[in-house]
């Protein structure tokens, strides 16, 4: 298929990339860069043997999309390109709007002009707000967002099915990832934040490496098995292979809502013993106040993926720890 990666050298994008690389796909990046380094394009064609198609582009920009729409006539959109940052949506609600809302309404003016009606949208576990109870699953209410990043993605949800509503021949599938970590098995691409990481593996593997000194573990008073956060952690290649198993669906118009989790909570302390256990390397941690705005515990109810996708994450804890570090290490 020929298929537009918007976001596509970003961390979920790239592992996207490789596996539709993998399987002979024709794939289109653009990316603007803001969050991701044009050497990505190389490590794909490293793994993969196949250099994707890549443009230096930004979705905001309707010209440029027009001709990259008008030059390779895609078949399908996945669409990763955003900002993601919870803590600078806060204090940059405008700027996070613009980006992840306006970008998303002018790709989607630009593939209806060119009769493009398939997009594949990076939703996530947070349009859930405080889930009721777990595990969480599609047909629990979305809403009640803490920050205008999980709303920007609520909004769009709305957005993607108004428009299957209006026009029958669109056809979406909101994937509504938990808690990717982990990293490419060669160790060539991974999730490299700039600054200092917001998210928990990235900052325990820059503690294990030495970069950074020591991890605040935030809370342990939760209503949970050891007092700290538990969320559903799932490989980054897992995650991309639910990309690849929700094409299919795109030849059937309508909203298709998946869950992309393993079904499985981990606490704070389950990931830093799972990391010691599997890389034998310590890691120095101290425990904090609460994040504002964290929730006791979030994992997924993943089986309507499994039952009509055929789809379920298939890597262990030990994996997702041992590949986040591989790719700690191999960093420059
Ligand atoms: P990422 O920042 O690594 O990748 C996003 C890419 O989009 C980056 O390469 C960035 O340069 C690009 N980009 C941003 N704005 C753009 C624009 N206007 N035009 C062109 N390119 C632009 O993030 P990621 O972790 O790979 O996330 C991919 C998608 O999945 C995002 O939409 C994110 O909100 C969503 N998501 C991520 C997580 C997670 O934990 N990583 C969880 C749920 C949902
Ligand atoms: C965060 C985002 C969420 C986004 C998700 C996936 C917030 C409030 N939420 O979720 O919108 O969809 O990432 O990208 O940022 N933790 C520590 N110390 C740290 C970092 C994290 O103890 O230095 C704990 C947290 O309290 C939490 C768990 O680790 O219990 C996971 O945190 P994180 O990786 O930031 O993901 P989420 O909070 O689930």
């Amino acid at each position: 298929m020929r298929i537009l990666v918007t976001g596509g050298t970003g961390y979920i994008g790239s592992h996207t990339c490789v596996q539709l690389l993998e399987r002979g796909d024709d794939v289109i990046i653009i990316d603007n860069l803001c969050n991701s380094e044009a050497s990505v394009v190389d490590s794909l064609e490293k793994i993969t043997g196949r250099r994707p198609v890549f443009y230096e582009a930004d979705i905001r920009d309707r010209e440029a999309l027009d001709r990259i729409f008008s030059a390779y006539d895609p078949e399908v959109v996945i669409h990763f390109a955003g900002l993601k940052a919870v803590g600078e949506s806060v204090s940059k609600p405008l700027e996070y709007y613009e980006n992840n809302i306006s970008g998303t309404l002018t790709l989607l003016e630009v593939m209806r002009a060119h009769d493009c009606r398939k997009m594949v949208f990076s939703s996530s576990a947070t349009v859930y707000g405080t889930p009721a109870s777990v595990p969480i699953r599609e047909e629990f209410p979305t809403g009640g967002t803490t920050n205008p990043y999980g709303t920007t993605k609520l909004f769009l949800e709305r957005i993607l099915t108004d428009l299957t509503v209006s026009d029958p021949r669109w056809s979406v599938a909101l994937l509504r990832y938990f808690n990717p970590i982990g990293a490419h098995q060669s160790g060539l691409i991974g999730d490299d934040p700039t600054g200092i990481p917001n998210n928990l593996m990235p900052y325990v593997t820059r503690v294990a490496k030495g970069t950074l000194p020591v991890l605040s573990v935030y809370g342990n008073d939760y209503p949970t098995h050891d007092g700290t956060g538990v969320r559903d952690y799932i490989h980054v290649e897992d995650l991309a292979a639910g990309h690849v198993a929700v094409l299919p669906c795109m030849k059937t118009p309508g909203v298709h809502i998946y869950n992309l989790g393993t079904g499985v909570g981990y606490s704070v302390l389950d990931i830093i013993n799972a990391f010691e256990r599997s890389t034998g390397v310590k890691i120095a941690y101290r425990i904090t106040e609460r994040r504002p705005g964290d929730i006791a515990e979030c994992w997924s109810d993943p089986s309507r993926a499994a039952k009509e996708l055929g789809w379920k994450a298939e890597r262990t804890l030990e994996d997702m720890c041992r590949s986040a570090w591989n790719f700690e290490k191999s960093k420059a």
